[in-house]
């Protein structure tokens, strides 16, 4: 039983982590400039609505809850959804806020949202790995402000441990696509497709190479993440994603229509793989996710699917 303070708790994946951790007993504090959806906030949940680029306000915050570890997502977390330098300068300093509040108060845990975009897929110069799966040694090259924001959020994560290592644990993961428990039901995913159309045309999941996972996994990883922290390496990532693909076909067909040269780094990527390995996190943490699409898709959502894919 522990406080964690959260940020970005009214998100897409903060509503999901704000509730795991809340329904294992937690005391939660929500740090957002929105507000939880429903009234009141779910049993254990304080919420405290500032904005995180104001270091004065995070640090008053931090200093009333002293909470015993910090789980910071808040950002602006669309490439593209905001002027190029608002992304760079708002994600690097709600990053560098909220590390600096949390250290200086002395929280033993703390822990950042990245983004698998650093590694830089997408990119309209043309983009390849050297290999398949890609993992925490696949080279970072991001091509946008979003994703460079997301690697110096990991870089503020190392230079708050190069300095505060001895006394305080860091880490940062990458989760991939979050799909929130509602979009199973048929909600609008991040870029408004719902989940049945997404599977009916890999056109619209290709662009994140496939990669998806469900907030309530990402819940329980983070959970896990803060039980052992104290016992891994200090201030490491972790790629935090499906077991399998969001796809029907296996990637090692469909990766080369879409990522052109991609034949033969791809051919392993047989049956139901994944393009990002999670192997990191089920080693050094024991995590594994739970749910899959062809586990949580709702009937309704798959009838979608089947009339999606008839036309
Ligand atoms: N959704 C995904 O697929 C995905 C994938 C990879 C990484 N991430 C990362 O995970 C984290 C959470 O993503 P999400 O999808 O839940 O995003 P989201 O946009 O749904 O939620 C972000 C939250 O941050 C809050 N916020 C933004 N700026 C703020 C500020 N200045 N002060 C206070 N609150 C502020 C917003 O109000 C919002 O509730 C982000 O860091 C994102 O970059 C998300």
């Amino acid at each position: 039983m522990s406080t964690v303070l959260i940020t970005g708790g009214s998100g897409r994946l903060g509503r999901s982590v704000v509730a795991g951790f809340a329904a294992s007993g937690h005391t939660v504090v929500s740090v957002d400039r929105g507000a939880l959806p429903g009234d009141p906030a779910p049993a254990g949940v304080v919420q405290e609505s500032i904005d995180l680029l104001d270091a004065a306000a995070v640090q008053e915050v931090m200093a009333r809850h002293t909470p015993d570890a910090v789980i910071h997502l808040a950002a602006i977390a669309v490439p593209f959804s905001a002027p190029e330098d608002v992304i760079l300068r708002t994600n690097t300093m709600l990053a560098y806020n909220v590390f600096a509040a949390a250290t200086e108060n002395g929280v033993g845990r703390i822990v950042t949202a990245s983004s698998p975009t650093v590694l830089g897929y997408g990119n309209p110069s043309g983009w390849l790995p050297e290999s398949f799966p890609l993992d925490e040694n696949t080279e970072p090259k991001p091509w946008n402000a979003y994703a460079l924001s997301k690697l110096v959020a990991e870089q503020v994560m190392r230079m708050f441990a190069t300095a505060h290592g001895h006394t305080t644990r860091y880490a940062a993961f990458r989760p991939c696509y979050v799909i929130s428990p509602e979009e199973w039901e048929g909600a609008p995913t991040q870029q408004g497709h719902t989940l049945a159309e997404r599977l009916a045309d890999p056109a619209l999941s290709a662009p994140a190479l496939f990669n998806y996972v469900d907030a309530r996994d990402v819940a329980d990883f983070l959970a896990v993440l803060l039980e052992k922290m104290d016992s891994i390496e200090n201030a490491q990532t972790f790629f935090v994603g499906a077991a399998d693909a969001l796809a029907k076909e296996p990637l090692d067909k469909l990766m080369p229509q879409f990522l052109p040269g991609s034949e033969a780094l791809a051919a392993g990527l047989t049956g139901t793989s994944p393009a990002f390995s999670i192997a990191k996190a089920q080693k050094v943490l024991g995590w594994t996710p739970q749910r899959s699409w062809r586990t949580e898709l709702t009937d309704t959502n798959r009838a979608d699917l089947a009339s999606a894919a008839s036309h």
